[in-house]
Order: structure tokens, then sequence, then C-alpha cells
């Protein structure tokens, strides 16, 4: 568990996967995907669902759902893919309740991950990947500090429009940690 100001990342338990059909629907993933609509049935999902809980390849990433204080589900944020030889990880990102977009939770989430990967894993780098168009992870990226490493150029078409995908990164040099990002960010406690 990684206990938050607005946020707790907890294991990836049955409460959020019975969320997955509609957030695997939903606009969320439209952005998460970089511009995908295609629906997925439930049997898909139970299928995605049964490989998880078999599979016995070896994890190369960690996935957290994401809860309000008071414990409702909000989404799923985690590394999707991790090097311990090199020490960087890719980082994925997702709150799945639209009603939450944009009141920090995305935010606290991330300040929870990026720490985790850097204090706990021992990671000396952290990126991710997005579309040009998705302006929320945009300014997320610039509020925490990541650099806009890459731009290739047309990448994908999301809602028939051609799009970028930008990779964004942030070394651990001069990660002040958790706590400082919260107090630089004003991040607060709902009332
Ligand atoms: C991306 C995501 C995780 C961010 O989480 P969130 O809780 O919405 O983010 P926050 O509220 O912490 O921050 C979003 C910022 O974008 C800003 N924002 C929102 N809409 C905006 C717009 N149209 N133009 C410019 N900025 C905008 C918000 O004001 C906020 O910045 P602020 O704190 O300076 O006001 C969440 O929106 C999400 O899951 N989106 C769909 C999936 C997705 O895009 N995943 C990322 C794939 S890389």
């Amino acid at each position: 568990m990684l206990y938050g100001t607005l946020v707790d990342l907890v294991p990836y338990g049955a409460r959020f996967m019975a969320r997955d059909h509609e957030w695997w629907n939903s606009e969320a993933n439209f952005w998460a995907s970089m511009g995908d609509r295609q629906p997925v049935t439930r049997a898909q999902v139970e299928r995605e669902h049964q490989e998880w809980r078999t599979s016995t390849s070896p994890r190369t990433g960690v996935s957290f759902g994401v809860q309000t204080k008071e414990g409702m589900p909000l989404g799923y944020f985690g590394i999707n893919w991790l090097s311990y030889q090199h020490r960087v990880a890719e980082l994925g990102a997702v709150i799945g309740e639209r009603d939450y977009w944009g009141g920090g939770y995305g935010t606290d989430a991330l300040l929870l991950l990026v720490d985790y990967a850097f204090d706990v894993l021992d990671m000396r780098k952290v990126w991710l990947t997005t579309v040009s168009s998705n302006v929320r992870v945009v300014r997320q990226m610039e509020k925490v500090g990541f650099a806009l490493e890459a731009r290739q150029r047309q990448a994908t078409v999301a809602d028939g429009a051609l799009c970028d995908a930008l990779i964004f990164g942030r070394q651990r040099d001069g990660w002040p940690g958790y706590a400082a990002m919260v107090a630089a960010l004003g991040l607060r406690p709902r009332a």
C-alpha cells in the first residue's frame, strides 16, 4: 500500500477488476491507448483477468489500484515495464472515473508511483508515452518535472486527427521525494 494525500495505491484486487469492463470501454481508455475506440466484451475482460491470475511468465511490471482515501476505486496506475539492469521504468496511468479528472487525484497517484519507482525499486529514470492532444497528461508532466524527450510525428490517429506521440522522462537526480512534491504543488486532503 502506498498512502497518499488524495489517493492510496493498493493491490489491484476484485473491487478494481469489477470496474474494468466499464473503464476499458470508457473515454479514459481512449486517451490511455492513444486513440483507440475498440469495444471490449465482458468475456474478453474475464479472459484477461484469468491470464493475469494464471500466468507463469516473469513479472516485468507492477500494477496498483488507485482509490480515494475513503476507499472508492478510481482507476489503475502502475509500471508497464521495468528493467532492473538498466534501472528504468515505463509508467502507465488511468483514472477510469471520468468525474474525478482534473481534481488532483492523478497527480497524487503519479507522485506516489514515481516515489515508489525511485525510492523502493531504485530506478534511476521513469518515462511514459502519451498522445500530443492529451492536455491533462502534458500539464501533469510539467507539474511533476518530466522533460519532453522525444516527439514521434503523426504516430497515431485520435478521433480522425493525426497526432504526435510524446515521450516524457524524469531522472531520479533532483527528485525531492513525495512529501516535498506534495508541498510544492499544494496538494491538500479533501475536507
Ligand atoms: C491523465 C490523468 C491520469 C490525470 O489525472 P487527473 O486527476 O485528471 O489529473 P490532475 O487533476 O492531477 O491534473 C490534470 C491537470 O490538467 C489540467 N487540465 C485539465 N483539462 C485541461 C485542458 N483542457 N487544458 C489544459 N489543462 C487542462 C488540470 O487543470 C490539471 O492541472 P492543474 O492542477 O494545474 O489545474 C487522468 O486525467 C486520466 O486518467 N485520463 C485518461 C487516461 C489517460 O490519459 N492516461 C494517461 C496516459 S499517458
